[in-house]
C-alpha cells in the first residue's frame, strides 16, 4: 500500500520519479507527492492520479539531482493535498514518505505538541518528520543517528524515505514490516517500494530487510541496523523484465494478465514437471516433504483471492491426498486464538508477499512450531522470507488491482502439491499420478480456447451492465470460483455481488431472485452436475436470468439458461482454472462499460500492508 520512489545521483530526479509514481500507482491513488532537494528545495503535492500531480507541477521548477515521491493510500487523514505525502518537518529540517502505519504516533504529536510543534495535516508520517527533526535538533545530531534515534521510539511498521537539507548529499531509507528495494545503478541509486520503477535502469538491487537502514549518497550506500551494527549489503539480479510491466497494447493491465494465463500456468509448471509426467519437482519443497506427509493438518492462511484459491487448495488435498485441511482468513486466523499442533503444516498463500495479516499468522504459526510453507509470487518479498520452504509462482508482475492470473498460478502451484503429496502417501498410483499431471499441462491450452469467448462475453456483459446485484452459484470445486466471480465483479464494477455454494440457495438467497436478477453459475459437467441443473431449474422457475458457463457441447443447460458461455471438457479438480477465465471477463467488460477504472478501482490497493 502506498508506492516509495526515490533517486540519488547525476541525472535529473524529476522524470525517473514521476515514471516511478506512474508504475506505482496500482499501490495506491488517492494522493501523489515529489520533493526535489536543489539549492532551491521544491515539495508538490496533489490530491487524485498521478497524472494530476503532473498536471500540477508542469511548468514549475524541477531542477534536482536528489528527489523522492510517494503515492498514497490513506490510512491516517482523508486524500488530500494535505495529508498527501512527502511531509516536510515543522521547521522545514527534513521531508519524509512513509509506507505503514506508526501505532504510537498520537502519544508521540502529543509530546512534540507539548514542545512547541505544530502539524498541518492529520499523519502519522508528519509526526514521524518532526520526531526525527526533533531529535537532530535538541540532540546536535546527524541526520542519520536522528532517524534511528526516532524509528527506536517508534512502534508500528514503516517504509521510509528522508531527506535532509542541511545534508544534501544523501537520502536515507529504512524499513521495518514494509517492503524497500534498492537498484544500484553507476553512480546513482534508486529506492522504490518494489522493483517496478527500478528495472528499466538497473537489475542490481538489494532488498532492505526489517531494522535495516541505508544512508545512501550517490557513489556509496552504507547499510547497517536501526542499533548501528553494520551490515554488507547483498545486492542480487532482477528477475522481471521491463516488458512484463508494460500494458503491451491491452487496454488495462487486467485484460492483458487475464490473456496471460496460459502462459503464467505454463511458466508456473515449467521445470516442475517432468517431460514424461512421471514426477513433479518442487525444488523449494525438498526439505518439508517430510512434514508434509506426516502433517496431522493442513491449515491455509490468505486473504481475498489468495484465499480462494485456498478452498480450491483444500479441495485437492483433502479428495487426492487425504489430508484434512482448515482454510482461514488471515485476519481471523491472527485474533482468534487458533489450535496449531507442531505437527500441522500451514501454508500461506499471498501473490504480493506483504499482505499484513497474512505476516502476522505466519508468525503465531510459527510460534505455535508449526511448519509454515508459502506460495507467493513476487520473489523476494516478506512472506516467502518469513516463511520456512515454499514455492513460487512464476505469473509475473500482477499490476491489475484485480487479481486475475496470480489466482490461476496458485490454484496450478496447489494442483502440483496436492498431486505429489497423493503419490508419495500412496493415496494415488503411478499411473494416475501421471495421468493427472498430464491433464494439467493441457490446461494452458484450454484457456486459450476459453478466451475465444471474449466477444461473445461483452455482448453479455452489455445487456446486464446497469444490474445492481448478481448472484455467483457453484459446487464443489466450483464454489470458490462462484466465490471469486462475485468478488471480481464487485471490487472493479461496484455492483453488489455474492457467491454461494449452490445448494445454499434455497436457504436464503433464492429470496433474491426475481426477473432483473443475473445469477452467474459454474456448471461444467462433474461429479454433482445433475444436482446444478436442478439447481438452474429452480433459478429458472423463479424467473431469474441465468447465465451458465457449461462445458463445450452442452445441450442441457443450453436449454434452459438464458445465455451459456463455455470452456473445454476438463477433470473436475481442473475445472476452476478454466470455468474462472469467463468469470474474469465477464466483470472486466462490465466495469469498463460502466467506466470504472479498472485497473485502479476505489479504495482499493494492490498490496494491503496494513492490516
Ligand atoms: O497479495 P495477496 O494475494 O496476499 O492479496 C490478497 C488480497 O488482498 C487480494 O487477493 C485482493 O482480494 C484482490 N484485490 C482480489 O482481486
Amino acid at each position: 500500500m502506498c508506492g516509495i520512489v526515490g533517486y540519488i545521483g547525476d541525472k535529473q530526479a524529476y522524470p525517473i520519479l514521476i515514471k516511478g509514481l506512474q508504475r506505482l500507482e496500482y499501490r495506491g491513488y488517492d494522493s501523489a507527492g515529489i520533493a526535489l532537494l536543489n539549492k532551491q528545495t521544491v515539495l508538490y503535492k496533489q490530491k487524485g492520479k498521478v497524472s494530476d500531480l503532473e498536471a500540477h507541477i508542469s511548468g514549475r521548477t524541477t531542477d534536482g539531482t536528489i528527489g523522492i515521491g510517494h503515492t498514497r493510500w490513506a490510512t491516517h487523514g482523508e486524500p488530500n493535498n494535505v495529508n498527501a505525502h512527502p511531509h516536510s518537518s515543522f521547521n522545514n529540517k527534513f521531508i519524509v514518505i512513509h509506507n505503514g502505519i506508526i501505532e504510537n504516533y498520537s502519544m508521540l504529536k502529543t509530546k512534540l505538541i507539548k514542545r512547541g510543534y505544530k502539524f498541518s495535516s492529520e499523519t502519522d508520517t508528519e509526526v514521524l518528520a518532526n520526531l526525527i527533526e526533533f531529535i537532530y535538533l535538541t540532540g546536535k545530531v546527524t541526520a542519520e543517528l536522528a532517524v534511528r534515534l526516532a524509528l527506536s521510539k517508534v512502534v508500528g511498521a514503516y517504509g521510509l524515505v528522508v531527506m535532509c537539507k542541511d545534508e544534501p548529499d544523501k537520502l536515507i531509507a529504512a524499513r521495518k514490516g514494509s517492503p524497500l528495494v534498492i537498484g544500484v545503478g553507476q553512480g546513482e541509486y534508486f529506492i522504490a517500494s518494489d522493483a517496478t520503477p527500478i528495472v528499466e535502469y538497473t537489475k542490481s538491487v538489494i532488498y532492505l530487510n526489517d531494522d535495516d537502514v541505508a544512508v545512501i549518497k550517490k557513489d556509496e550506500l552504507k547499510l547497517k541496523t536501526i542499533d548501528n551494527e553494520d551490515l554488507t549489503p547483498k545486492i542480487q539480479e532482477l528477475d522481471l523484465d521491463i516488458g512484463e510491466i508494460d500494458k503491451m497494447g491491452f487496454d488495462h493491465f487486467m485484460l492483458k494478465e487475464i490473456y496471460e494465463q496460459p502462459k503464467a500456468i505454463s511458466d508456473t509448471f515449467r521445470g516442475r514437471v517432468r517431460k514424461d509426467h512421471s514426477d513433479i519437482h518442487l525444488g523449494g519443497l525438498h526439505e518439508v516433504w517430510d512434514d508434509l506427509e506426516k502433517a496431522r493438518r493442513i491449515i491455509i492462511i490468505a486473504c481475498g483471492t489468495s484465499w480462494h484459491a485456498g478452498l480450491v487448495g483444500e479441495y485437492l488435498f483433502e479428495e487426492f491426498a487425504r489430508v484434512p485441511v482448515e482454510v482461514e482468513y488471515s485476519s481471523e486466523f491472527r485474533y482468534r486464538k487458533p489450535i496449531i499442533f507442531s505437527d500441522d503444516v500451514v501454508i500461506a498463500i499471498s501473490q504480493s508477499g506483504e499482505t499484513a495479516d497474512t505476516l502476522a499468522a505466519i508468525r503465531i504459526a510459527k510460534e505455535a512450531g508449526a511448519k509454515v510453507l508459502g506460495i507467493c509470487n513476487v520473489v523476494g518479498a516478506s512472506i516467502p522470507r518469513e516463511t520456512d520452504a515454499g514455492v513460487y509462482t512464476h505469473a509475473g508482475p500482477e499490476i491489475g488491482v484485480a487479481s486475475t492470473k496470480a489466482f490461476t498460478a496458485q490454484v496450478t502451484v496447489l494442483t502440483m502439491m496436492a498431486l505429489k503429496l497423493a503419490n508419495k502417501k500412496n493415496k494415488i498410483s503411478d499411473d494416475k499420478f501421471s495421468s493427472l499431471i498430464n491433464e494439467l499441462t493441457l490446461i494452458p491450452e484450454k484457456i486459450e480456447i476459453a478466451l475465444k469467448a471474449n466477444k461473445e462475453i461483452e455482448r453479455i456483459a452489455a445487456l446486464y451492465k446497469d444490474s445492481t446485484n448478481a448472484l455467483y452459484l457453484g459446487r464443489g470445486f466450483l464454489f470458490p470460483v462462484a466465490l471469486e466471480g462475485a468478488l471480481k465483479l464487485k471490487e472493479i464494477s461496484y455492483i453488489h455481488a455474492e457467491g454461494y455454494p449452490a445448494a445454499e440457495m434455497k436457504h436464503g438467497p433464492i429470496a433474491l431472485i426475481d426477473e432483473q436478477m443475473p445469477i452467474i453459475i459454474a456448471a461444467t459437467k462433474d461429479s454433482s452436475y445433475e444436482k446444478i441443473v436442478s439447481n438452474i431449474q429452480e433459478v429458472k422457475a423463479r424467473k431469474g436470468i441465468v447465465i451458465a458457463v457449461v462445458t463445450e457441447g452442452d445441450e442441457t443447460i443450453k436449454g434452459m439458461a438464458d445465455h451459456v458461455i463455455e470452456v473445454p471438457e476438463a477433470p473436475e479438480h481442473l475445472a476452476p482454472l478454466l470455468t474462472v477465465i469467463p468469470l474474469q471477463l465477464l466483470s472486466y467488460h462490465v466495469a469498463v462499460m460502466r467506466g470504472c477504472n479498472v485497473d485502479q478501482p476505489r479504495n482499493l490497493a494492490k498490496s494491503v500492508t496494513v492490516e
